[in-house]
């Protein structure tokens, strides 16, 4: 009798410590699913959208979820220690040997269940991962593929106003500036030119350009070639246009060359035309990129 009863104790005690663990097991292992579900949510609520208070509770979720897991797993489900144990006569009574059998099974089951918990945790955090992206690669906007290549501007394309009404070569006095657009793209942030008129005689901004400048008439992309800024006032004095975002300064007799400030190329010039009517219009498109200069130029 006195011999079985601590015997029985210990077993209990490995039952109890069992029964235990197992609780803490399922409430890491809610905790985690919770947090994979959260970011999941948080994710697809980002990607539609957005709603500032679902996403925060949502966030909320997913961190407490992950947090709560590891701390439980740390308190409750790693040994503590130190441990201290007595030494016995080598030999085991066969009572032990089963009691270590049992706990070398339910070892087995363990390194399952800790293997299937960590799974868990990495799922959550990878999910996590990825979702923190979601708003990167948001903020980066669409692709710009082609449009800094081609603009709207084609042979024949008459030059409007923001209102759409064509500009005839009668409307500018010398000094004059207006921003145009081909026709059909009015407001066109891609497409946008600057139309200036420093002198009412033809004029050749560079070798090859003889008949792009008719009665005076230049037009420039307003699209600034540092870093894309709308180039839009003109000093008839200096025939300088000015970009008032770094004050970069372009001369419009010599086909726009940088004089002054960060721009590193000069401003686009498009061929220009006057129709059997009194009408501007382009002789073609912009032959070269317009906007901030790009890695492959010389
Ligand atoms: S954007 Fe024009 S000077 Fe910087």
């Amino acid at each position: 009798m006195s011999s079985s009863t601590p015997e029985l104790d210990k077993r209990d005690q490995e039952r109890l410590a069992r029964t235990s663990e197992r609780r803490f097991e399922k409430v890491v292992g809610i905790s985690f699913t919770l947090s994979l579900i959260a970011t999941i949510g948080l994710g697809v609520v980002y990607w539609q959208g957005g709603q500032t208070q679902v996403e925060g509770a949502l966030l909320f979720v997913t961190l407490g979820g992950l947090g709560f897991g590891i701390v439980a797993w740390g308190k409750y489900l790693v040994p503590q220690g130190p441990y201290v144990q007595d030494r016995e006569e080598l030999k085991s009574p066969a009572s032990e040997r089963e009691v270590l059998i049992e706990s070398l099974e339910r070892g087995s089951n363990l390194i399952v269940r800790r293997s299937f918990l960590a799974k868990l945790l990495g799922a959550s955090v990878a999910a996590f991962g990825v979702i923190t992206l979601f708003p990167f690669i948001r903020s980066l906007g669409p692709q710009p593929k082609k449009m800094l290549y081609v603009t709207n501007w084609k042979k024949g394309s008459a030059l409007v106003r923001s209102d759409g009404t064509k500009v005839r070569a009668s409307d500018l006095e010398i000094g004059g500036i207006l921003t145009v657009f081909p026709e059909g793209h009015a407001g066109g942030a891609i497409s946008q030119t600057v139309l200036v008129r420093p002198s009412f005689q033809d004029i050749v901004t560079k070798p090859g350009r003889e008949s792009w400048g008719p009665q005076g008439y230049l037009a420039y992309s307003k699209v600034c070639t540092h870093a894309g800024c709308p180039v839009g006032l003109y000093q008839e004095l200096t025939q300088q246009l000015l970009c008032p975002c770094h004050q970069s300064l372009f001369d419009v007799m010599t086909g726009a060359n940088p004089v002054f400030g960060p721009a590193p190329r000069p401003l686009p010039q498009l061929p220009l035309e006057i129709d059997s009517q009194g009408y501007l219009r382009a002789q073609a498109g912009y032959d070269e990129p317009i906007g901030p200069g790009f890695w492959e130029r010389a």
